[in-house]
């Protein structure tokens, strides 16, 4: 799977991201706050890299510019050598992305948000088929996707209010994966679900990366998820990373940072 020759499969270098904020005066600029700091991050192909980092450490803000959401103020992005450029820049076509997107699936924290309620559930799933130009029967492609993420068959022709909150979130991973992505993003993905259900997404997270062989990026503010899932974490602390290794240096953390949130994790069962 991952070629001999060695590109990383995902690279940031040099990434800053900033924000303007609203002007305080008519003749006064907003002040500008910095999101990403600074981070330059490798993903070798088939990782499973978790990032953690206090709430407004800039988690979320990486994870948009290394999945091209967003553009970063300063920095690349590449995937296998190839500079990806985010949607809404000059040269940022959905054409020119239309590469990386088949590269990648994204996962978000809530489920009730991102699926949108007018649709039935089989054109949901469809739509990056459709909007990526995957050739084949997408209705055979979305019925396997259906059966890896646990829902029944006829879940296509159905809404997504009637389903319960961990069934939406396996929709949204289905749409993620619909495509046989390389790199599955997923910000805070379980952070909206009860334990229960958040130890069945977790597991199915780790079924999906093993029978698709996809690379991980994963933000978790939840250190448990982190341990049971990533094999690398990524510390974040103001926009940089502090600290980036094995994950088991969760396990006896040195790093101020890390082992502040280590501490604070309430102990799972
Ligand atoms: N669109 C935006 N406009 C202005 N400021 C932003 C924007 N997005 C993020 N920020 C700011 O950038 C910083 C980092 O935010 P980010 O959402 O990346 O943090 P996070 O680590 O994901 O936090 P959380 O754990 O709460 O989700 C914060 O100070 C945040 O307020
Ligand atoms: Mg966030």
């Amino acid at each position: 799977m991952p070629e001999a020759n060695a590109q990383p499969l995902l690279q940031g270098t040099g990434l800053h991201r900033t924000y303007r904020l609203p002007r305080r005066g008519p003749f006064e600029p907003g002040p500008v706050r910095t999101a990403v700091d600074g981070v330059d991050l490798t993903v070798a192909a088939g990782a499973r890299l978790g990032i953690v980092g206090e709430s407004g450490s800039g988690k979320s803000t990486l994870v948009r510019l290394l999945a091209g959401l967003e553009a970063p103020s300063a920095g690349t992005v590449t995937a296998s050598g190839r500079r990806v450029v985010a949607a809404g820049t000059a040269t940022g076509s959905a054409a020119a992305m239309r590469w990386f997107r088949r590269e990648t699936g994204v996962v978000f924290q809530d489920p009730y948000a991102s699926l949108d309620p007018r649709m039935r559930v089989g054109a949901i799933v469809a739509e990056p088929l459709r909007a990526l130009r995957i050739p084949g029967s997408h209705e055979s492609l979305v019925a396997d996707v259906l059966a890896r993420v646990d829902l029944p068959p006829d879940a296509v022709d159905r809404y997504p209010h009637e389903f319960s909150g961990g069934q939406r979130q396996r929709i949204a991973i289905a749409r993620a994966v619909v495509h046989s992505p390389r790199i599955l993003f997923g910000d805070e993905p379980m952070s909206a679900l009860d334990v229960v259900v958040r130890a069945r997404v977790i597991e199915l997270f780790r079924t999906l990366a093993d029978d698709l062989g996809l690379t991980l990026v994963l933000v978790s503010h939840d250190i448990g998820v982190v341990q049971r899932l990533c094999d690398t974490v990524a510390v974040m602390s103001a926009g940089r990373i502090v600290e980036h290794g094995p994950v088991s240096l969760l396990d006896a953390p040195t790093h101020p940072v890390t082992r502040a949130l280590v501490e604070a994790a309430p102990t799972l069962p």
